[in-house]
């Protein structure tokens, strides 16, 4: 396995392939990023992972400084993982001057988590475009973990033709539901206990919903109570269609129950699939 830093030496080693599969990542890599390589190593012969903490994705009052940074035993992972190149520039290799270009998303980009962080989809869109250019795969993975920014991201290829595939992969849980996050490691011990919560409503709700129950808006102030009544502070628990993430009309069945929510300091999202019967 190759761990490269820099753009000349990253372009120089994948000169020779043609074949690259791609799966980004912000490092501090837990068993759903390990899960994304398993997908994408049958596809292509060669896998390429990036280790990148994107500032531009960041609010000005969230994680940036303190995202967990652990490349020593993230590369250990990813070697026992089977991963041709790490790719892991600093900040000055990515954005050696202020990034005045930008991929500005659809209006997807200002609903559910775009409401709550302003500028992050046009953060994520931009580097995961230059990246897209450095690496120059035919395809790349992206959690269903985070919905929106794989529907942001497959848009993003659409509009722009770009030559590549996006592939989503599952969302990886522990045994308690809890859906695998890096942010996991900033919750105390109680709220680790109460984190399960999140994913325990959306599963409330996939159940209304299979069951018949077409009054979303009851079924999202339903889950956000749950949750305020355990001390969370959700933004919001959304029934949306697994498309667009628009509001159901009448006959849609392919829908997506999403939440996000604040335990403690630690902002937490998840979501969960589900067919609505006619
Ligand atoms: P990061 O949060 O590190 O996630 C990297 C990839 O892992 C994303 O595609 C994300 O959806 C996926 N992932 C995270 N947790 C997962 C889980 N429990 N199960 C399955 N997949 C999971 O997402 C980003 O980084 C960044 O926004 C990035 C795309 C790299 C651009 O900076």
């Amino acid at each position: 396995m190759d761990i490269i830093y820099s753009v000349s030496e990253l372009r120089e080693r994948l000169r020779r392939e043609p074949d690259n599969v791609f799966v980004p990542t912000m490092g501090n890599l837990h068993d759903g990023h390990i899960d994304l390589i398993r997908v994408a190593k049958p596809r292509g012969s060669c896998t390429v992972v990036s280790i990148f903490v994107n500032r531009l994705q960041f609010g000005p009052r969230e994680d940036y400084e303190r995202y967990p940074r652990t490349l020593e035993t993230d590369c250990a992972r990813l070697k026992q993982a089977g991963v041709d190149v790490v790719f892991a520039p600093d900040e000055r290799e990515i954005y050696p001057e202020p990034q005045t270009y930008v991929v500005e998303p659809s209006d997807l980009q200002h609903i559910l988590e775009g409401a709550h962080r302003p500028g992050h989809f046009r953060g994520v869109a931009t580097v995961v475009l230059k990246l897209f250019n450095l690496v120059m795969p035919h395809s790349a993975i992206f959690g269903k973990k985070d919905y929106q920014q794989y529907l942001v991201l497959r848009d993003m290829v659409r509009q722009l033709a770009l030559p590549i595939e996006i592939i989503p992969a599952d969302t990886v849980r522990a045994p308690d539901g809890l859906a695998l996050s890096s942010r996991n490691a900033y919750l105390s011990p109680d709220e680790r206990r109460e984190a399960p919560r999140l994913y325990q409503v959306l599963r409330e709700s996939q159940d209304d919903i299979a069951g018949g129950a077409r009054d979303f808006q009851r079924i999202e102030l339903n889950g956000m109570s749950k949750l305020a009544d355990e001390g969370w502070k959700p933004d919001y628990v959304a029934v949306r269609r697994q498309a667009d993430l628009q509001p159901p009309e009448p006959g849609d069945s392919a829908l997506v129950v999403l939440a996000a929510a604040r335990l403690g300091r630690t902002r937490l999202i998840d979501n969960i699939e589900v067919t609505a019967p006619h």
